[in-house]
């Protein structure tokens, strides 16, 4: 089943709350229906202004949109291979990423826990390489199946061809980003219970509890929620910007007049660290921070919400604002993580 619609409300389908509008969205619920939506007259011919979306987590529309929106509902979780030592799934792109690893932490499959309560679809999630408490998407993929709009050809793209980085993959660039929706994701999770608790306050969190693998994703639900607004209530995106990294030398300068500076290695670079934006938003004494109906988040100053009616400029202004307080006082640029329309 496939549906199109013109001057189509985005409220409902972003994550921070906007009311702008696009020219054509279109839904889909199979790799038919999305060729369909592609050979239609409406559409062909326009495929530059294509944006296909998941559950519009980590997007902000910058205005009404003047081109095409798509969103997926491919479903299905089904064990493709298994043996005594894992199990590979293939996830549709529209299943709620959460879900899947709620249904993985059921059975006892072993990866995705520390990944637990992101908001977002999975198709997106393998675009994105979403991550937190050590622990990132792109570690559990083994292949992504996409549909090549230019030729209408399913692809299989290798995990060592999807380039995995910080937030990032091929799917995010030209011409990738133009040319493959993704479709499917087949992940690898392990049946050998094995943790990682080394970020953060994740021990912390379980002290006192039995490690299992539902303890170990509940103590990460609960950690989120303390920090994270909830977008069903607060509109917001995550985490809005990159945690930036920086040369060890501009660090020390740093931590030289702030002792606290939290930082982390950067893999495979001695050279480098990366410091949380968060902090030095923090520390640039934007905290609660409001412009117009955008806030920088009380609890984690990564976030910026929509406190209340927020137009698309005032989240974009207030984000330039952050950019450039924290350029100037540490010079730093940090940048945003949500994709901008
Ligand atoms: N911090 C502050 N003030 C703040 C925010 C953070 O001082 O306002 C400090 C914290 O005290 C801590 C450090 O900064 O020492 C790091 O904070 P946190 O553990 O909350 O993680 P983060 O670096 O701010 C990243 C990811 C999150 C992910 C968490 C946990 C990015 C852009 N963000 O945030 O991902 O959940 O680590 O792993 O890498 C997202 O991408 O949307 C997201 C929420």
């Amino acid at each position: 089943m496939i549906t199109i619609t013109t001057n189509a409300s985005m409220l409902g389908r972003n994550t921070f709350g906007i009311d702008v509008k696009a020219n054509i969205f279109c839904e889909y619920n199979s790799i038919e229906g999305l060729k369909m939506i592609l050979t239609n007259e409406l559409i062909e011919g326009r495929k530059h202004q294509i944006w296909n979306i998941g559950q519009g987590s980590n997007i902000l529309f910058s205005g009404d949109f003047d081109g095409i929106i798509l969103h997926g509902n491919i479903k299905g979780i089904d064990i493709i291979d298994e043996n005594d030592s894992g199990v590979t799934l293939r996830v549709g792109a529209g299943e709620i990423w959460d879900e899947v690893v709620e249904w993985a932490v059921s059975n006892e499959f072993y990866g995705a826990e520390n990944l637990s309560a992101i908001p977002g679809e999975t198709g997106a999630a393998a675009v994105q390489n979403i991550g937190a408490y050590g622990a990132e998407f792109g570690n559990l993929v083994d292949y992504v199946e996409v549909l090549n709009t230019g030729t209408l050809e399913t692809e299989t793209i290798a995990k060592s061809d999807c380039r995995y980085g910080y937030r990032d993959s091929i799917f995010k660039h030209h011409p990738a980003k133009l040319s493959y929706i993704v479709t499917a994701v087949v992940i690898k999770l392990s049946k050998q219970k094995s943790f990682n608790l080394e970020y953060g306050n994740v021990k912390a969190a379980l002290e006192g509890k039995e490690i299992t693998i539902a303890n170990v994703r509940n103590a990460i639900v609960d950690i989120r929620a303390s920090k994270l607004p909830d977008w069903t209530k607060t509109g917001n995106a995550g985490s809005f910007f990159k945690n930036p990294v920086i040369s060890t030398e501009q660090f020390e300068d740093i931590k030289a007049k702030y002792p606290n500076i939290p930082s982390y290695k950067v893999a495979g670079d001695d050279g480098k660290v990366k410091v949380p934006a968060g902090w030095l938003i923090e520390n640039c004494g934007l905290k609660g921070f409001r412009l117009g109906g955008a806030q920088v988040y009380e609890k984690q100053c990564l976030v910026l919400v929509n406190a209340g009616n927020a137009s698309p400029k005032d989240i974009v202004e207030l984000s330039d604002i952050v950019i450039r307080t924290v350029k100037e006082k540490f010079d730093i640029e940090i940048s945003p993580e949500v994709n901008i329309l």
